[in-house]
């Protein structure tokens, strides 16, 4: 259910109990003040005939007796009434008659039995009949009527204006709600540039700051990012055209010497000169193994060096021995499955725990640093824990080495996640890479 409507239902239902309540009290009152109004007009009309009547002043009693009644006429709550002996009526005032009635069922609901009041005759009137007051309520009636129709006309306009009020509030307090929602789907489609209007309610001020905040905090992540994807590109470029130039110049020369000396032993081979064939095949053999040893410095670029003599193992003993050579105060512990992984994981896992020490050891100052490898068949869990000081919480900007870090295990399908240990203190760094036979051929590292 919107706001909206649940508003106009309360309001409602407000406005509904209201009336009832307000309809009960009004008719407890109005029914207790036409009675009482009744009794009154009765009990004063009562008075001033008995008045009129103690005056006899020598007139013909009839003739008074009709006067007394006439006055009566445009009485608003008593009529006289004068009954012969047969009780038949030989005068009666006029009523005064209202000018706005009470409908009829309004009248039957309040007006309740009419009263009545004999007054009584003194001796010379006797003979000439019975006077009695009627108590007529449909002038009490008709007021209260009216009454109540101008505070139901009151009632109506304060709930409709409360109701307009809401509404025209509700929409302009939701306003911001829908701007925030075009601004998070145009941040959704890449637009970090939006911007909340600052033309806010002071309650809804913090989430338009921190909406605000968030998409500066993206667009400055973007730009760092694309810096960061520059730098590897730059770098990637540069390590590709270095190893251009060294297979040129190291390799090239040496491939066409072995082609050439090929050649001679092959002219001296047809020649019948044999002998002068073996210098030249000493000299392919030498070329031979210049370029072994190019090729092996050129791999050793490409992967770790250590890693190519060693295995994934041994390389990591041999760095932790590196570390514990240079800092003898931090405890490095070791613990790795046997199953060394293939290439590349071997590679990502290993370049992982070398920059995560590195990192541990130049940001963290920790007692200790334990690396954890796993080969599970599945994947392989490299985890490296420190118990330094931590990343600063927000004030981490990710560098270089994080960052190839992550693009590394992107690259074989892998997570990797970099954290404050929730023991405390130090960092927890923990690539998982899953092992495919896709990905020996994704990447070489
Ligand atoms: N183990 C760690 N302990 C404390 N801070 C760390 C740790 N690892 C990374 N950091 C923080 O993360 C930042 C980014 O690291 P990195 O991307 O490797 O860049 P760099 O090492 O060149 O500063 C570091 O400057 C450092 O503030
Ligand atoms: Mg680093």
């Amino acid at each position: 259910m919107s706001i909206q409507r649940r508003l106009a239902v309360s309001i409602t239902l407000v406005l509904l109990l209201s009336l009832a309540l307000g309809g009960a009290l009004t008719y407890w009152h109005v029914v207790a003040k036409v009675r009482t109004e009744m009794r009154a007009a009765l009990a004063v009309g009562a008075q001033t005939a008995a008045k009129a009547l103690d005056n006899t002043g020598g007139t013909d009693p009839a003739k008074q007796l009709a006067r007394i009644v006439a006055e009566f006429d445009g009485d608003r709550h008593v009529r006289a009434v004068l009954l012969g002996a047969n009780g038949a009526i030989l005068a009666q005032s006029e009523l005064l008659r209202p000018e706005a009635p009470a409908p009829r069922w309004f009248f039957s609901l309040v007006a309740g039995p009419s009263a009545q009041a004999a007054v009584s005759l003194p001796g010379p009137f006797q003979p000439l009949g019975r006077l009695e007051l009627e108590a007529d309520a449909h002038n009490e009636v008709a007021e209260a009527w009216s009454d109540l129709l101008l505070t139901s006309g009151i009632m109506a306009l304060f709930f409709s204006m409360v109701l307009g009020l809401a509404f025209w509030t509700i929409r302009h307090a939701l306003r911001p709600v829908q701007d925030l929602r075009g601004a998070l789907s145009r941040i959704g489609t890449g637009d970090y540039t939006v911007r909340m209007n600052p033309d806010i309610y002071s309650e809804l001020e913090p989430l338009r700051a921190g909406f605000d905040a968030m998409a500066e905090r993206l667009e400055a992540m973007r730009a760092q990012n694309q810096d960061l994807h520059e730098q590897i590109l730059s770098l990637q470029e540069e390590e590709r055209a270095e190893l251009a130039r060294d297979l040129h110049d190291d390799v090239a020369p040496f491939l066409f010497s072995v082609g050439a000396d090929a050649a001679m032993i092959r002219q001296f081979l047809s020649d019948g000169a044999a002998q002068q064939a073996a210098p030249r095949a000493d000299s392919i053999v030498e070329s031979v193994r210049h370029m072994q040893k190019h090729l092996k410095s050129v791999l050793r670029r490409l992967a770790p060096e250590t890693l190519i003599d060693l295995g994934l193992a041994g390389a990591i003993d041999n760095l932790c021995d590196f570390w514990r050579l240079r800092r003898p105060d931090i405890t490095f512990s070791l613990e790795i499955t046997e199953d060394s992984p293939e290439p590349p994981l071997d590679a990502v896992a290993f370049r992982v725990v070398q920059e995560s020490l590195s990192n541990a050891i130049r940001h963290g100052n920790p007692k200790s640093v334990q690396i954890r490898i796993r080969n599970d068949g599945q994947q392989i869990t490299v985890q490296v824990t420190d118990d330094g000081s931590g990343l600063a919480q927000g004030r981490t900007a990710p560098g270089f080495g994080l960052a190839s870090m992550r693009e590394r295990v992107k690259a074989v399908g892998g997570r990797l996640v970099i954290e404050n240990s929730p023991r405390g203190r130090g960092v927890i760094v923990s690539a998982e890479l899953p092992i495919r036979e896709s990905t020996r051929l994704e990447q070489p590292v």
